[in-house]
């Protein structure tokens, strides 16, 4: 999928005069909180908002990579006519005509349960609590396996791993309740070039922890860096 090429404050360039409609010159017309919008073709709900100024809120999203939709937290809701649909603005292409609200009553009721799973998965986590906060949630009701884990497993180090550094050292292990960021095996792999790019784009302190437990210890640190989950 493409991506916006240069962010603007007030959106993509009108057509020239002579220019063909908007619609015509591929441009999709919908709207945002009331307000007209226009996205490019392959421009996802998401890259439209934040070329208007819009808040959503995301966790695993990064503009540098392609969009997994891992953590939901990007929902809003999509409306035509009568038909409704709460969807993941980061992964939803936006079509003629819809009209997507960013915090209406069924987005702000869905991103709050998000967020209560989200501090049972991460429980450890200061980020998540502060974003959780910042929505009114304070507690949770679903059970937190430990109360150490500070990885909501969103998967952009292992992306921005494979998709930029493009050595891929680290990638998703286990599944269901076990599942983590690992190197293959848990050993030390040699493929990772110790560049942080894994803790740069961590939106907890999780993947930072980690080089930090590792920092120091000859005994993980034999082959390169710190990749050694
Ligand atoms: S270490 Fe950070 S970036 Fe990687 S999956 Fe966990 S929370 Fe996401
Ligand atoms: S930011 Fe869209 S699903 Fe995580």
């Amino acid at each position: 999928m493409s991506k916006p090429a240069k962010k603007k404050a007030s959106g993509p360039a009108k057509p020239k005069v002579g220019a063909p409609a908007p619609e015509k010159a591929g441009f999709i017309n919908f709207t945002i909180d009331g307000q007209p919008v226009q996205a490019r073709e392959g421009w996802t709900v998401l890259d439209t908002a934040r070329q208007y100024g819009f808040h959503i809120p995301t966790l695993c999203f990064h503009e540098a990579l392609e969009p997994a939709g891992g953590c939901r937290l990007c929902i809003v809701e999509a409306r035509q006519g009568d038909w409704s649909k709460v969807v993941i603005s980061c992964l939803y292409p936006p079509w003629e005509g819809v009209e997507i609200l960013t915090s209406s009553e069924r987005v702000q009721n869905g991103r709050r349960w998000i967020l209560e799973m989200l501090l049972a998965d991460c429980p450890a986590s200061p980020q998540i609590r502060k974003l959780a906060r910042e929505f009114g949630v304070v507690s949770t009701r679903f059970t937190a396996e430990t109360q150490e884990e500070e990885c909501l497993r969103c998967g952009l180090c292992i992306r921005v791993c494979e998709e930029i550094v493009g050595v891929s050292a680290i990638s998703f292990g286990s599944r269901g309740v076990d599942k983590h960021v690992a190197t293959p095996y848990m050993v030390p792999n040699d493929a990772c070039v110790s560049c942080g790019s894994c803790v740069a784009v961590c939106p907890t302190l999780a993947a930072q922890t980690r080089l930090d437990k590792f920092r120091g210890d000859i005994a993980l640190r034999t082959g390169h860096g710190y990749a050694h989950y």
